[in-house]
């Protein structure tokens, strides 16, 4: 069951995690950081048949309060899988003291990326690593037939080897830095889209490096059923407001755009 539509103006307790899928074989929790700054930092935990995967864990800082959430769930050594969506501190900053619990895991992430991570502190040959394809056709796939996270590239949102995972059981798209939002008032789930695509706009209009690049992503997430999408700052985008999300990022100007005549923010008028 997808529990996001019931977690909108909900009295939730951001000390736990909050779970926001189980369908009595995959589990989905909200297992960020609460703390309140426009910046929020949010992480996540997939659990699906023999494996367990935590999404953007964040920054170091972050790490004692994330792994008091994800070992409500489970023992933080059974994480098997660690994806980052690309390297920047807040989320893959912590990476290092997560193989601390489990060397064993397996970071999930694009070239361009893994080359840079292990300047956080670790051995890069001492790590497992699964490559994400430009092609999108790398799957993690969990030990029994339909349980799996498809990685969809991202090029240019905002790192030039970015990507998404769309999560095939529950059709949820983790989406990193795409389709984040810098907010004063922080929410779980997006309750009022007009205020929230002001706050998408904030974060988008610097970061993100051109219509071309958010057009194309646009164009590639079509196809898919997408019940939810959960970035990696500001609220969660429940399913009425997605195709209201993806016409956004079509439409954005963004990014050199805006380098010659504009002053950015006018376009917030
Ligand atoms: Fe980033
Ligand atoms: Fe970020």
């Amino acid at each position: 069951m997808n529990y996001i539509e019931n977690l909108k103006n909900g009295n939730i307790n951001l000390n736990e995690p909050v779970l926001l899928f189980d369908d009595g074989e995959e589990q989905i929790y909200w297992v960020g950081s609460s703390e309140n700054f426009i910046f929020r930092c949010n992480a996540y935990l997939v659990r699906m048949p023999g494996v367990n995967v935590l999404i953007d864990p964040g920054g170091i800082q972050h790490f004692d309060q994330v792994r008091k959430r994800v070992s409500e769930v489970i023992n933080p050594s059974e994480v098997t899988h660690i994806v980052s969506h690309h390297q920047d501190p807040d989320v893959a900053g912590s990476i290092p003291l997560w193989l601390k619990e489990n060397p064993e895991l397996t970071v999930v992430t694009t070239p361009r990326t893994k080359v840079l991570l292990p300047y956080y502190g670790f051995d890069r040959n001492g790590v497992k690593w699964l490559d994400v394809s430009t092609m999108d056709d790398t799957i993690l796939k969990g030990n029994k037939k339909g349980f799996g996270i498809q990685f969809l590239s991202a090029p240019f949102l905002h790192f030039p080897d970015a990507f998404a995972s769309y999560d095939i059981r529950s059709g949820f798209l983790f989406s990193g830095d795409i389709f984040a939002a810098i907010q004063q008032e922080w929410e779980l789930v997006v309750t009022d889209w007009e205020r929230h695509k002001i706050e998408m706009m904030y974060f988008h209009i610097y970061y993100m490096a051109s219509n071309k690049a958010t057009r194309y992503f646009a164009n590639k997430l079509r196809p898919y059923r997408i019940e939810a999408i959960i970035p990696q700052h500001g609220s969660i985008i429940p399913k009425e407001f997605v195709p209201n999300a993806i016409e956004f990022l079509e439409e954005l100007k963004c990014g050199i755009d805006l380098l010659e005549g504009t002053n950015y923010l006018d376009i917030l008028d």
